[in-house]
């Protein structure tokens, strides 16, 4: 629930918090007019196509081979995913329902991630802007470009909670707190599912992994997980519980094993959790070969072991490998799995393609973006984008500079821009920073060199080059980063730092003593600590899509204002991951006055508090933190009434005064912490609540957040989910590090 009432000099922002983004479409509860057509259905199938429906494949090459034609003929495909051109996709569809028996249609799945032909930041840059519209009007424009395609089913969103950096993947997941990536989450498949399932233009959303793969041990790709429940269920399963209340039609197993039993064939994941606690009706599709990969996991013995153990637990449709195909008779056959759980799962895939209207007639959408993908596209780069660091308002340029300097090769790299998942991206949509700002001001008072020929160039050749041009320049603008393939699937980094030579590149272009403008292009949090100290300014772009030069052109000359909000904590160095700002209080916490370093030495320590010797021991950026061009001033928390009863609703709520000289956005963040004194210790922090107001210069808004106690509820004891009574504290403030709490005292 949101209200706004404009006008006058207090304007409120009403949100309540805990409310997912969007009711579930009608479609997505069965009807028993589908539920009939597929006992139908059923009845007429042999086990050959039953497995058949259960197989997905990436086979269908260009142009569809014989054998495969024959094969879609035979039934024995359910499912191609990443396979085939728009018009393979027609033929093979028409070859499923007209030429073979049963007239099956077939269900195309693709990693649409962010964006198909127009792309978007990456996931961990859209999350960034906290803007839930913006996000869910991106995946919607993905869905119209990708259905206009032939596309049915996008495997996203990843909600997998992201709190170690290393890990490559961070850059397809929302961030590191499980309410941020809920609300988001829940506005992705909005956008991607649209209001009926069965419309054109609606792609089916996937929740994926499920579950725990963030929680990859020392973020190494496909790591083991070891995750308790209470933390599983409050942390890694909240945005899977809410994509489900979202009404995400699909969800993806994970390739970890959580607790020792690989996430693909484990029951109480997917039977317990999913299919009873959460009543979930749709399809369950493995990851990739990961029921083969249950052999290499030691969990399975060989690939019909993998087949019956991912069946009994619940797993629908295989990817890729074909353990299901190849053994399942013979287990049925020895009485290891029965017809009734192959029905199950046959079942949920053909109530998945009734209620995408497969059978009913869908063609392939008309591409209807009209060019108002790319809109969206500059618009979510340019919230996503954090102000980090700036120095004396360095920032923004006077657009009546004389000659500024470009330097850094992703400046003007279409295909890094992009970052990972963009296998369809348009490359002719790409805008690079270096081309907008060439526009922008006029080729020549734009003077370029890449200085190294990618991030992870170790050469110095380039640098003479780059000097030359920066020591003529008024200002530079440095672009440092990663490219596009250091993040993502099995892009795992232990080290942080820039790549390559970067690091000296800068220490060379500071000599010369002109303003430097660090803009980072990155896949992850990147550690970059002493980098930032002597640059005047730093911009985090992330990978910022196709339209990230236009908006970095137009942020950097104040064209637009940085607004955009980290959602990673950002660390000092790598030997503080995992860190994150929800964590528990130790009983010997630090405190700020124990910021900096040495404090004492490692003989002699000052005090034994919870930190570190060599370096401090909060993050380099807290999550929530980022700059703006102006500033903006909270007053102090308050709270509607100090008691809350186990029915009312309490209002938490601040003014936020922009007293800066620009019209800009704040993302306003509710922290609660609590219950003092309860079964569990609680984390010393966490997201309630957001909010992206827009603050004229001198305006004051007070931003009004109502809490119901139920939205406090936690899992504590034996897995009871509720709000213990006792002294909670609550704050509204800019990030996670700031702002003053008040208590709240539930009864
Ligand atoms: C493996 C990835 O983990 C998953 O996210 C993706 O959707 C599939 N491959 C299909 O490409």
């Amino acid at each position: 629930m949101k209200r706004l009432r404009e006008g006058g000099l207090l304007v409120c922002v009403m949100t309540r918090v805990i409310t997912m983004y969007a009711a579930p479409p009608q479609d997505i509860v069965a009807t028993q007019d589908i539920e009939k057509r597929v006992d139908a259905l059923l009845k007429q199938m042999t086990v050959e196509e039953k497995l058949g429906q259960m197989s997905q494949s990436t086979a269908m090459a260009s142009p569809i081979s014989d054998e495969i034609k024959q094969q879609i003929r035979a039934g024995r495909w359910g499912s191609f995913l990443n396979a085939g051109s728009p018009a393979d996709r027609r033929e093979a569809q028409r070859i499923a329902m007209k030429e073979s028996r049963l007239g099956i249609p077939l269900i195309f799945g693709r990693d649409v991630i962010h964006g198909y032909q127009t792309i978007f930041p990456i996931p961990l840059g859209q999350s960034a802007s906290w803007d839930r519209d913006l996000i869910s009007q991106a995946a919607r424009e993905a869905a119209l470009e990708a259905t206009a395609d032939g596309i049915h089913w996008a495997f996203a969103p990843m909600i997998d909670i992201a709190r170690d950096p290393r890990w490559g993947r961070v850059a397809e997941s929302l961030g590191e707190d499980p309410y941020l990536t809920s609300e988001l989450g829940s506005a992705m498949i909005h956008g991607f599912q649209g209001s009926a399932l069965n419309e054109a233009t609606s792609l089916a959303a996937c929740a994926k992994h499920f579950a725990g793969y963030g929680a990859a041990e020392g973020g190494r790709d496909y790591n083991s997980a070891w995750i308790p429940e209470i933390l599983l269920r409050d942390v890694y399963l909240r945005p899977f519980q809410a994509a489900r209340e979202a009404g995400v039609a699909t969800f993806m197993t994970a390739f970890n094993t959580v607790n020792g039993v690989p996430a693909t064939a484990d029951p109480f994941l997917l039977r317990e959790i999913l299919r009873h606690e959460w009543k979930f009706d749709g399809v369950v599709v493995s990851d990739y070969e990961a029921l083969t990969n249950l052999i290499a996991h030691g969990y399975a013995t060989d690939a019909r072991d993998a087949a019956r153990r991912s069946l009994l637990a619940g797993v629908d449709m295989e990817m890729v490998s074909t353990a299901y195909f190849d053994h399942m008779k013979e287990l049925l056959a020895a009485n290891r799995v029965q017809m009734a759980e192959i029905d199950e799962s046959v079942r949920n895939i053909l109530r998945l393609k009734f209620r995408l209207g497969l059978f009913d007639g869908r063609r392939p959408s008309a591409n209807q973006s009209n060019g108002n993908a790319l809109t969206t596209a500059e618009k979510l780069a340019t919230e996503s984008v954090v102000l980090l660091k700036n120095k004396n308002s360095v920032l923004p340029l006077n657009p009546t500079i004389g000659r500024i300097a470009v330097i850094g090769p992703l400046a003007d790299s279409p295909a890094d821009q992009v970052g990972t998942w963009a296998m369809d991206a348009d490359a002719s949509r790409a805008r690079t920073p270096l081309a907008a700002l060439r526009e922008m001001l006029g080729a020549g008072r734009v003077a370029y060199t890449p200085a190294l020929r990618s991030s992870r160039d170790n050469s110095t050749a380039g640098f003479a080059e780059a000097l030359r041009i920066a020591s003529e320049a008024d200002a530079v603008l440095l672009f440092l980063g990663e490219d596009a393939v250091l993040s993502g699937e099995a892009r795992s980094r232990a080290f942080l730092n820039l790549p390559g030579a970067q690091e000296e590149l800068v220490d060379k272009i500071v000599e010369t003593g002109k303003p430097v403008i660090g803009i980072i292009l990155a896949g992850r949090p990147l550690t970059f600590h002493k980098v930032a100290e002597k640059l005047d300014a730093v911009m985090y772009a992330w990978h910022p899509g196709a339209m990230g030069g236009p908006a970095i052109a137009r942020l950097v000359f104040g064209q637009t204002i940085p607004s955009g909000k980290l959602t990673m904590s950002f660390p000092r160095t790598v030997g503080q991951v995992p860190i994150y700002y929800a964590h528990l209080s130790t009983g010997r916490p630090p405190v700020q006055e124990e910021l900096g370093v040495p404090m004492g030495t490692p003989e002699n320590p000052k005090d034994y508090t919870s930190r570190y010797i060599d370096v401090d021991f909060t993050p380099e950026y807290p999550f929530g933190y980022g700059l703006s061009y102006t500033t903006f001033r909270y007053s102090a928390t308050r709270a509607s009434k100090s008691q809350m009863t186990s029915s009312g609703a309490v209002t938490i709520e601040a003014d936020i005064k922009n007293d800066g000289p620009r019209d800009a956005d704040e993302i306003v963040q509710l922290y609660v912490n609590g219950p003092i004194g309860g079964s569990a210790a609680r984390p010393v922090r966490e997201l309630k609540g957001f909010e992206r107001v827009h603050l004229k210069a001198g305006e004051t808004k007070t931003v009004r957040f109502s809490v119901r106690r139920s939205d406090l509820a936690y899992y504590h004891g034996r897995m009871i989910f509720s709000a213990e009574s006792g002294s909670y504290q609550a704050w509204v403030a800019p990030d996670a590090a700031r702002g003053i709490p008040i208590t709240l005292v539930v009864e």
